[in-house]
C-alpha cells in the first residue's frame, strides 16, 4: 500500500505552485495524495514567515498533530517553505515530533527525503539558501526514486535543473490555468520584509525552460498561465548578447498555440517602464491587469521602508497605466502601522488610496520580522488598537472603491474563462438579500433552471470574478458574459444572448 500525503499550503503564489510541484514529485515517487489529513499517513505544511501571524498559525497547527502521530505509527510529518528555511533547526526544538525540514530552493529532494524518513525514522533537514551549492546539502545518502519527476540533486548541473520539474496534470488544481515560475528569490530588501532573506536572491530562469514548460501546460490543454515571482518586471537573463525581459517573455507566449491568456504577478513599481507597459496593451493574449504594490502613501514612510520610488513617482505610473491601457485594473497592497508611522502619514496612504481608484488592495497590519533592516533600526511603536483601525478603515474606503467599479461593469458583456463551479454558490444566495452593498438590476428570481445548470465561475479579462448559472460543460471555454449584479468582490453575470 503506498503511503497517503497531504499538504496544507500557507502564503502567497510561490507557496501554491511550491506544493503542486511537490505534489508531483511525491506522486512520481510512488505516494498518494488524499484531500483531508485525517486519512493521511504523511502530513507537509508549506508555509510562510511574512508576518508573525501565519508562523504562529503553523506551530499550533503542529502542536495539534502530535497527539495524532503517537496514536498513529509510522507517520510523517514535514515543514516546508519560508518558515522551514528562516527556523532551520529551531522547528525540530519547537515541535519535536517534525520529521522533515526543507527549505524552498530544497523542494526537489522532498520524495528523498521522505523516503528516508520511512526507511531509517531519522530526521532530515535540507535548508540553503545557495541554490548552487544546494546540490551538496542533501543529507540523505539515499539513490532516488527513479520515477522521481524531479531529478536528484547530484544530477543537477546547473542552478536551476531542480527547479525545472515536468508539470503533473494531476497536481494542478485546474487543468485550464497554470502558473509558470520565472524568477526566484528577490532583490529589493525592503526594510520590512523577510522574503530576501528565506527565497534568497533574485534569479532568472531560462526563457528555454519557461517556453518548454508553457508548452507542455499548453499540450495539457491549459488556457491561461500566470508568470510568478516575486518582482516578475525584474526578470532578466542575458542570452549571448541578447537581454531577455518580461515583455520578450509576452512576446514569445503569444506564440504558443492554446494559451489565450497570459497574466503576471507580481510587479515592483520602479520596474514599470513604458516598452512594458504597451507591451501589455499590444500583446492580446496578455491581460490588462496589474498588481503592482505601494506599501504606503507617505514618502516618509516609503524612505524608511527601502522602497526606492515617491508617492509621486507612484502616482505618475497609475498617471501612465491609465493613459496606456484604459481599462486596466490595478491592485496593490499596502501596510498599515509600519514603524514610526503618525497619523498624517497614514492619512496619506488613505489619500493615495482614494486616487488609485484600485480593483482591490491587500491591507497588512506591519508585523515585526527579526533579521529584517526594519527590526533592527525602528521601533515597531504603533500599538496593535492603531494598526487594527487604521487597517479598517482602509479596507472600507477600498471596498467602497471596489463597489463603486464593480458596479460600473454592469450592462457590459464581458469575456470569462469559465474556470469551475462556484464554491460560495449556497453562501452568496443566502447573504444576497443581506447584503446592504450589494448593487444589482433585475434578476430573473424563480426563473426555472435546467437541471443541470450550476453556478460556473470565472475572471473577466481584468481580473474580476464573475459568477453565473450555465452547464458544467461549459468548464474551459471562455465566453462573453453580460454583467447584471455587482458586490464589491464579485460580479453576477448571464450568459450572452448568443451562447445560451
Ligand atoms: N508585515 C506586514 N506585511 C508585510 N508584507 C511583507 N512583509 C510584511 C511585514 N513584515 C506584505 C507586503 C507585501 C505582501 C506580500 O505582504 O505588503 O507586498
Ligand atoms: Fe519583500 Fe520588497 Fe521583495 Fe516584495 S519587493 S518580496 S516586499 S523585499
Amino acid at each position: 500500500m503506498p503511503l497517503k500525503f497531504h499538504i496544507e499550503t500557507v502564503g502567497c503564489q510561490m507557496n501554491v505552485l511550491d506544493s503542486e510541484l511537490a505534489m508531483a514529485g511525491l506522486i512520481a515517487a510512488g505516494y498518494q495524495p488524499v484531500s483531508a489529513k485525517r486519512y493521511a499517513d504523511i502530513v507537509l505544511f508549506n508555509t510562510c514567515s511574512v508576518r508573525q501571524h501565519a508562523e504562529d498559525k503553523i506551530y499550533s497547527a503542529l502542536g495539534r498533530l502530535k497527539h495524532w502521530k503517537e496514536q498513529k505509527p509510522g507517520a510523517i510529518i514535514g515543514v516546508m517553505g519560508c518558515m522551514a528555511q528562516n527556523d532551520k533547526e529551531a522547528v525540530f526544538k519547537r515541535a519535536p515530533h517534525v520529521d522533515i525540514v526543507l527549505g524552498p530552493g530544497q523542494l526537489a529532494q522532498l520524495p528523498d527525503l521522505v523516503k528516508a524518513v520511512e526507511q531509517n525514522r531519522e530526521r532530515q533537514i535540507a535548508v540553503s539558501l545557495d541554490r548552487i551549492s544546494s546540490k551538496n546539502t542533501n543529507p540523505s545518502p539515499l539513490t532516488p526514486s527513479p520515477s522521481s519527476l524531479l531529478p536528484h540533486p547530484s544530477a543537477i548541473k546547473d542552478s536551476f535543473r531542480q527547479f525545472n520539474p515536468q508539470r503533473l496534470l494531476r497536481a494542478r488544481g485546474n487543468p485550464h490555468q497554470a502558473m509558470v515560475r520565472i524568477m526566484f528569490g528577490c532583490d529589493k530588501f525592503c526594510s520590512y520584509c523577510i522574503v530576501p532573506g528565506v527565497r534568497g536572491p533574485e534569479q532568472s530562469r531560462p526563457p528555454h525552460e519557461i517556453e518548454a514548460e508553457i508548452c507542455q501546460l499548453a499540450d495539457q490543454g491549459c488556457l491561461e498561465v500566470t508568470l510568478i515571482g516575486q518582482t516578475v518586471n525584474s526578470y532578466r537573463y542575458k542570452q549571448g548578447e541578447r537581454i531577455w525581459r518580461l515583455q520578450d517573455l509576452f512576446a514569445m507566449i503569444e506564440n504558443i498555440d492554446g494559451i489565450r491568456r497570459v497574466r503576471f504577478v507580481t510587479s515592483f513599481p520602479r520596474g514599470m517602464t513604458d516598452d512594458l507597459l504597451q507591451a501589455i496593451r499590444d500583446l492580446p493574449k496578455v491581460m490588462p491587469f496589474v498588481h503592482v504594490p505601494a506599501q504606503s502613501g507617505s514618502n516618509a514612510v516609503l524612505k524608511r521602508m527601502k522602497r526606492h520610488y515617491s508617492v509621486e513617482e507612484y502616482r505618475d505610473l497609475l498617471d501612465r497605466i491609465d493613459a496606456t491601457i484604459p481599462g486596466a485594473a490595478v491592485t496593490s497592497d499596502f501596510i498599515v502601522g509600519f514603524c514610526g508611522e503618525t497619523d498624517d502619514e497614514y492619512r496619506q496612504t488613505v489619500d493615495l488610496v482614494k486616487y488609485g481608484r484600485f480593483k482591490n488592495c491587500f491591507i497588512f497590519k506591519y508585523s515585526e520580522r527579526p533579521g529584517t533592516t526594519a527590526a533592527e533600526l525602528f521601533n515597531d511603536d504603533v500599538s496593535e488598537a492603531v494598526k487594527k483601525r487604521r487597517n479598517n478603515e482602509l479596507l472600507a474606503i477600498q471596498n467602497a472603491i471596489s463597489l463603486e467599479l464593480n458596479a460600473a461593469m454592469i450592462g457590459q458583456t464581458v469575456e470569462i474563462l469559465v474556470e469551475g463551479t462556484s464554491k460560495n454558490a449556497t453562501k452568496r444566495q443566502n447573504t444576497e438579500q443581506t447584503t446592504p452593498d450589494l448593487v444589482q438590476i433585475d434578476l430573473p428570481e424563480n426563473t426555472p433552471l435546467p437541471c443541470d445548470t450550476v453556478q460556473l465561475t470565472g475572471h473577466t479579462p481584468c481580473d474580476r470574478i464573475v459568477v453565473f448559472d450555465g452547464s458544467p460543460s461549459l468548464v474551459g471555454q471562455i465566453l462573453p458574459i453580460k454583467i447584471v449584479q455587482a458586490a464589491p468582490f464579485t460580479l453576477f453575470g448571464e450568459l450572452s444572448e448568443t451562447q445560451s
